[in-house]
């Protein structure tokens, strides 16, 4: 009976030290939004995105959960450069950075989806630059 009611409250502590880091977590949104770089904006659907977990791409900093814009300042600011962490550069390239890029895992999906190719890794005409 003793352990028991330990467990209880060991489980209500954790509970409570849980709840506060959920609640910070925003809404997804959910209609898509601009994400805006140096030339052209992407259409960025977070619900064609949903498999995959929040921090994949709004990756912790320093060692905190953020959800700031990715050109915020002192963060993916260089919208053109080619090296990370410019904003152009944690988008396009193709390899995995620091963290999983926009393009590398397109380029995942589209090794399993031939189909896909263009679609996702393409560049005018792809799903990303329409037009
Ligand atoms: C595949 C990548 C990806 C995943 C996964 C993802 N997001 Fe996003 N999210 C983005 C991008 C890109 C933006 C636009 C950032 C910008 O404009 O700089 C964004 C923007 C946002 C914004 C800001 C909206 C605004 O208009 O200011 C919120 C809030 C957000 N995401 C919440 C979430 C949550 C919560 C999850 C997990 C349930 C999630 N996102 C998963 C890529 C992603
Ligand atoms: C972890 C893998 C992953 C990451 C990271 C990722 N994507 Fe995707 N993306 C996908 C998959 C899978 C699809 C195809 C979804 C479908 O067709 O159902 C997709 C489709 C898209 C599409 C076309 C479908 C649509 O929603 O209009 C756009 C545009 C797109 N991604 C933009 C981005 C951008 C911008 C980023 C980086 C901020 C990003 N993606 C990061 C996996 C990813």
């Amino acid at each position: 009976m003793r352990t028991s009611l330990i467990a209880l409250f060991v489980l209500a502590a954790v509970c409570l030290c849980a709840a506060p880091a959920q609640a910070s977590r925003p809404d997804v949104p959910a209609q898509p939004i601009e994400f805006k770089g140096a030339k052209k904006t992407v259409m960025f659907n977070h619900k064609t995105h949903s498999a995959y977990d929040c921090n994949v791409c709004h990756h912790e900093v320093n060692g905190k959960e953020s959800y700031a814009k990715c050109a915020s300042s002192g963060c993916h600011e260089d919208l053109k450069g080619r090296k990370s962490p410019a904003l152009y550069a944690v988008v396009h390239n193709r390899k995995e950075l620091k963290f999983q890029t926009c393009m590398s895992c397109h380029v995942k999906v589209a090794a399993e989806k031939p189909d896909q190719k263009k679609a996702l890794t393409g560049c005018k005409g792809s799903l990303c630059h329409a037009s």
